[in-house]
């Protein structure tokens, strides 16, 4: 009785080598830009973001220089596996943060609406590995299988057991070292930290524009910024 699967959502990830020799220096980095944060502005459960709190251009600070290299080199692997010609974009790191989660954290379900492409690197994982420090957690809101519109609701117990035809999330245990890559707007969130000690990354996020010289594909493809023009300051008066 064969059961086909299509339309797979692609999940990629990579154990950066080097990543060891870096950890000290970005760890050192990440957490003086926590501390020159005065106001918190989230949920003591909530782990700490640097986008709610102004630190969100790391990719523009030279103590990032090598980590932003390494999320340049695999987007492009992830982006050619995804079939795209990548002589026909220019893709752009739009912001970047840290997110610390300490004891009891989480990151709460959410999709990056702003941008295409995310990644995610670990730089410190307690229990590197296991689920025990948070999981990335990715939701399926297609859900394909789901004949009856809301019958894998938690609302409901009308499903007799869990197959891989009706999984609701993916999850995805932290591992130090190691750089994710997914479509942006795949909601996603990070589970609780149940270890004593910070489980540290970098979150990336990544906007594809069509390259200088290739038209054709503006309704599909954001145009080359080059080509956009700011209204004038006179049309705001
Ligand atoms: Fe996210």
């Amino acid at each position: 009785m064969p059961i086909d699967t299509w339309f797979p959502l692609a999940i990629y990830y990579e154990d950066v080598q080097d990543s060891i020799e870096h950890k000290m220096s970005l760890l050192s980095a990440i957490f003086q830009l926590e501390e020159a944060v005065q106001e918190r502005r989230n949920f003591p459960e909530m782990a700490w973001t640097g986008d709610l709190h102004g630190v969100h251009n790391i990719h523009q600070n030279p103590q990032f220089s090598w980590v932003v290299g390494q999320v340049e080199k695999h987007v492009v692997i992830y982006l050619k596996a995804l079939g795209i010609d990548l002589a026909k974009i220019k893709p752009y790191i739009q912001r970047a943060w840290p997110v610390i989660s300490r004891h009891q954290q989480e990151v709460g379900m959410h999709s990056h609406n702003t941008a295409h492409v995310s990644a995610v690197y670990y730089v410190a994982v307690p229990l590197s590995g296991s689920d025990e420090a948070g999981c990335l957690a990715f939701v399926d809101d297609a859900r394909m299988n789901e004949v009856s519109p809301g019958l894998g609701s938690e609302n409901t117990d009308v499903m007799a057991n869990w197959t891989p035809f009706n999984q609701e999330q993916a999850l995805y245990a932290p591992v130090e070292g190691r750089l994710m890559v997914f479509p942006a707007k795949q909601r996603h969130g990070v589970t609780l930290n149940h270890t004593e000690a910070p489980r540290v990354s970098l979150s990336f996020d990544i906007v594809l524009t069509a390259a200088v010289g290739v038209s054709g594909a503006y309704e599909f493809l954001t145009p080359p910024i080059q080509l956009w023009r700011p209204f004038s300051d006179r049309a705001e008066e």
